[in-house]
């Protein structure tokens, strides 16, 4: 089980300037691109850790049915607000350990965006094996987040320093925890460059995409 954390976190303090920096440093535009490249054409969507629903709005238009879960119950509230009459979304404060779905009504597309680096190994990887037993077969579940260089430069060392999550993890010891998930492997990995708003510069950090598949063990089980 995971609990919200004590201290309200940015996003649920201040919306719209969380937003506002989402929007113009951190990468939304470019993150875009991946996920609509890797669910295009998938249909049952679900976003884990949605928060204002943000990355949800890339769903907007889709035709897909999309459910976005997460433990803030204010980033949901606002989530809510945002994606008001559109009714192939819904928002949904829990838990992802609490979401049960049938087995036919499993996801063909799984967003886990932006929320490993809130999350200590212990447990990510029980959240992500959660995960794994919510996605359909075929499905794909796609990690993004961040891939920091080896020797970052000054504008890369201010982000991963001043970013609420604390647990902004190395290439390798991302790579490192996706593998001890029991059930996924990675199907595709990509390294991205985080820009400023829509403009191809200044590069603000480097991000991964890591699309993951269930095992075949894991597709076999019940
Ligand atoms: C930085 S936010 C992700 C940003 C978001 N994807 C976007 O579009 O901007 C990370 C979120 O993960 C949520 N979270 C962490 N653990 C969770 C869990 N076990 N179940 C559901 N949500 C969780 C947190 O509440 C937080 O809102």
């Amino acid at each position: 089980m995971t609990t919200p954390p004590a201290k309200r976190p940015l996003q649920s303090r201040f919306p719209r300037l969380w937003l506002a920096f989402q929007y113009l440093a951190c990468g939304y535009f470019d993150r875009g691109r991946y996920i609509r490249k890797h669910s295009h054409g998938r249909r049952r969507v679900l976003e884990i850790g949605c928060s204002l629903g943000l990355d949800s709005r890339h769903f907007a238009h889709a035709p897909c049915d999309f459910l976005g879960v997460d433990i803030d119950p204010e980033a949901i509230a606002h989530a809510k607000k945002t994606h008001a009459g559109r009714a192939h979304m819904r928002f949904v404060c829990m838990d992802l350990h609490d979401l049960d779905v049938p087995e036919g009504e499993r996801f063909d597309f799984i967003l886990v965006s932006g929320v490993c680096h809130h999350v200590p190994t212990d447990k990510l990887v029980p959240l992500l094996e959660k995960a794994a037993t919510l996605l359909a077969a075929d499905g794909r579940l796609v990690v993004i987040d961040y891939a920091p260089s080896a020797r970052p430069g000054w504008l890369e060392r201010f982000f991963l320093d001043y970013d609420e999550g604390r647990e902004i993890r190395s290439r390798e010891a991302l790579l490192a925890v996706l593998d001890a998930v029991t059930g996924l492997e990675i199907a595709e990995q990509e390294i991205f460059r985080n820009a400023a708003f829509v403009l191809p510069w200044p590069t603000m950090a480097y991000k991964f995409c890591i699309a993951m598949k269930k095992t075949d063990a894991e597709k076999g089980a019940p």
